[in-house]
């Protein structure tokens, strides 16, 4: 009778505190919410995995500027062209710069203070300008084309070895890409390879796992950021994981710049390592040593590597399974390429290949690897669409929902490279946004166009490929916060008759 008694009063109470909740809402004119806010997890019960189209069908339901709680968390979600405008671009671009104090941040964020997870202020603004002036501006990039031309073409050769062993060979793409990308990033700041050939580093290799591992914690999906009680309770074991992998980063990248500033002082950096990203942020500190601190310079670069390699992996392995599927998109990138290339070279980032771009866009439309960017925070009130937005409320940006919306894309899950003919810069608008928009949008959008175009057009240009199994090949979307496919992509590939000379000189 007694325990009745406890579970009707229970019930009871939450159901006043969900209509209660509900009515507070609606006096405060927040945007419009689901019903039932159940105490301690708020609307959490609702989701399921992969979250962005969990959030997706939220707002099918409720509008494009939902109002939610993600525990003790208020969060806005909002997912059409029209209301990301607003929030990031128009009267709100400043009120929502911020960005929430959350554990990835707390960690590889070096307390909140990386590019990524700074808060919007002075120190925010200096390291964006580094980035955009200094480390990912046109020319800096240019400087550094040979080194991604040279690393794609070892991918070409390690292919080509493995498809000459055996003509069954199957190949994991996603590792070969992850390879290639880790490799470009690891030179383009360090001078160093990761691993490959002769110089294969066991140090490099614990980094680029320690780098993807963290990845993986990043973002929105920790339950401890939301669900306090239960880190007080030590119930959620991912604060201890993200402090080991800070550390384990930390001590990496501080094994690099010791290196190179003994280096400096020995005169013994070679020209490839004087490009180096990291050396150009050495001799900034020498200029100004209490800004450019060992501390600052670590989750600067730390900041790049990991938000350009997951994002530029994931989106070549897509896009190349998309291919897999649809051979007759697969072999107009080809023919494109022979037309304009040729057979007596090798792609370069600078040819212009308006086809395979249309390829890469609709990859990044169907599958954006980001599919809720970086969660962003309002740092006064604010006012979207009539409705108000309190101070400190998070804000998520529905990417994915945007790009796979009937509404706004026909037949949005057919693979459409076409339909990005033409279709550049201000007609795109607010439709297409891989990239996120406003204030905190990707500063390496151009480095990822370089190594996007440059990659994918290389493997179609010098090898036929084909998938491993007979049935259609697997598409599904993994759980996390990236969009990651489920299943790593495996294929078999044979170097192209019309390339072959090419090759055998490469
Ligand atoms: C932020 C996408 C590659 C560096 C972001 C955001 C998105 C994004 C959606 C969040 C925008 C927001 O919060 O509003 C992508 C995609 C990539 C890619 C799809 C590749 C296909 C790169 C690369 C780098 C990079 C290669 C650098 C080497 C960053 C940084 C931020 C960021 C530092 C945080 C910016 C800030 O908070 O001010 N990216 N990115 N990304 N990205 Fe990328």
């Amino acid at each position: 009778m007694e325990s009745y008694f406890v579970v009707y009063s229970a019930i009871s109470v939450a159901i006043i505190y969900a209509i209660t909740k509900h009515l507070l809402n609606r006096i405060r004119n927040l945007p419009p919410s689901p019903a039932l806010s159940l105490p301690i997890v708020g609307h959490l019960y609702l989701f399921k995995k992969p979250l962005h189209r969990s959030l997706a069908k939220i707002s099918d339901r409720y509008g494009p500027i939902v109002y939610l709680r993600f525990g003790s968390r208020a969060v806005i979600l909002v997912s059409s062209p029209s209301a990301i405008e607003e929030c990031l671009t128009k009267q709100n671009d400043v009120a929502f710069a911020n960005r929430p104090r959350l554990l990835g941040g707390k960690y590889s964020g070096y307390n909140h203070t990386s590019l990524v997870w700074a808060p919007y202020g002075e120190h925010w603004r200096n390291q964006r300008r580094i980035a955009s002036a200094e480390i990912l501006s046109s020319h800096r990039l240019q400087l550094l084309s040979e080194v991604r031309a040279d690393e794609v073409c070892a991918l070409v050769r390690r292919l080509l070895k493995l498809s000459t062993e055996s003509e069954d060979q199957v190949v994991e793409m996603k590792s070969a890409i992850f390879g290639v990308t880790m490799n470009n990033m690891m030179r383009m700041i360090s001078g160093k390879r990761c691993y490959g050939g002769d110089e294969e580093d066991k140090e490099a290799r614990r980094f680029q796992e320690t780098v993807e591992q963290s990845s993986r914690m990043g973002g929105a999906t920790n339950l401890g950021d939301f669900l306090p009680i239960l880190r007080w309770l030590g119930v959620v074991g991912s604060e201890d994981k993200l402090k080991k992998l800070k550390e384990k980063k930390d001590e990496f990248v501080q094994g690099l710049i010791d290196e190179h500033r003994r280096m400096d002082k020995e005169g013994s950096l070679s020209d490839g390592k004087k490009a180096a990203m990291i050396d150009v942020l050495l001799s900034m500190q020498k200029q100004d040593p209490d800004y450019y601190t060992d501390e600052m310079i670590k989750s600067f670069l730390l900041s790049l590597f990991s938000a350009g390699t997951d994002t530029t992996v994931g989106t070549i392995e897509w896009a190349l399974s998309l291919l897999l599927s649809h051979p007759n998109a697969l072999n107009k990138a080809q023919c494109e390429i022979d037309e304009r290339v040729g057979h007596d070279r090798l792609l370069e980032e600078s040819d212009n290949l308006p086809y395979l771009r249309c390829i890469i866009n609709e990859s990044l439309r169907m599958y954006p690897v980001a599919p809720l960017a970086v969660p962003h925070e309002s740092w006064s009130d604010c006012n979207v669409r009539g409705h108000f937005v309190p101070r400190g409320t998070m804000m998520l940006y529905n990417i994915w929902a945007v790009h796979n919306d009937p509404k706004i894309w026909e037949s949005p899950r057919q693979f459409k490279p076409e339909r990005f003919a033409g279709l550049e810069g201000n007609r795109v608008g607010f439709k297409f946004l891989p990239f996120g928009v406003g204030r905190r949008s990707c500063p390496g959008e151009g480095l990822a166009t370089r190594l996007l175009g440059l990659t994918l057009g290389s493997l179609i240009q010098c090898f036929e490929w084909s998938s491993v199994c007979r049935e259609a090949l697997d598409m599904r979307e993994g759980g996390g916060i990236s969009l990651v496919k489920l299943e790593p992509l495996q294929a078999k590939c044979s170097p192209r008759p019309s390339m072959k000379n090419l090759l055998s000189q490469i």
